[in-house]
């Protein structure tokens, strides 16, 4: 079978692609320390929104995410703090992002979802939902506090 020249030019050329995407993603993946949310197995433990202190500089989030809103919607930290984040939703799906941090999660009924965040500088970051679930998506929304105005 003879291959036309045109076809195997596509075919090298969506080769070396992927080949590109797939190293820009590990690139990424090592220079931005980027990392991917473990999905866990759902145990009603973490459908209760709280904020555990393990050490001085180790959290545990427990985030529940429901219309319209995350809770908790306040989680006061010092700078340095290494926090686990637990995310699931009570409806439907929502979305989790913390601004300023490359973090991109779903919340999703009947999940759990984790990722670690380490906040190094002071300040205030946004948590926010990009998923859009309905007439109160815009307002949905809590906040990382990172030793601003102070640490609780
Ligand atoms: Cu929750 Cu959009």
């Amino acid at each position: 079978m003879v291959m036309d020249k045109i076809e195997r030019r596509v075919i090298m050329a969506s080769l070396v692609l992927m080949g590109l995407f797939v190293f820009s993603l590990l690139y990424a993946k090592n220079k931005y320390k980027s990392n991917v949310p473990e999905c866990l197995p759902y145990d009603k433990a973490y459908t209760e929104p709280k904020i555990n202190k393990i050490d001085e500089k180790t959290y545990e989030v427990f985030s529940v995410a429901s219309m319209w809103q995350f809770q908790p919607s306040e989680i006061y930290i010092p700078v340095g703090s290494e926090v686990d984040f637990y995310l699931t939703s009570k409806d439907v799906v929502h979305g989790f992002n913390i601004s300023d941090k490359n973090i991109n999660m779903m919340a999703v009924f009947g999940a759990i979802n984790k990722t670690t965040v380490t906040f190094d500088k002071p300040g205030v970051y946004d948590i926010v939902c990009h998923e859009y679930c309905g007439v109160g998506h815009q307002n949905m929304r809590a906040q990382v506090i990172v030793n601003y105005p102070d640490a609780k």
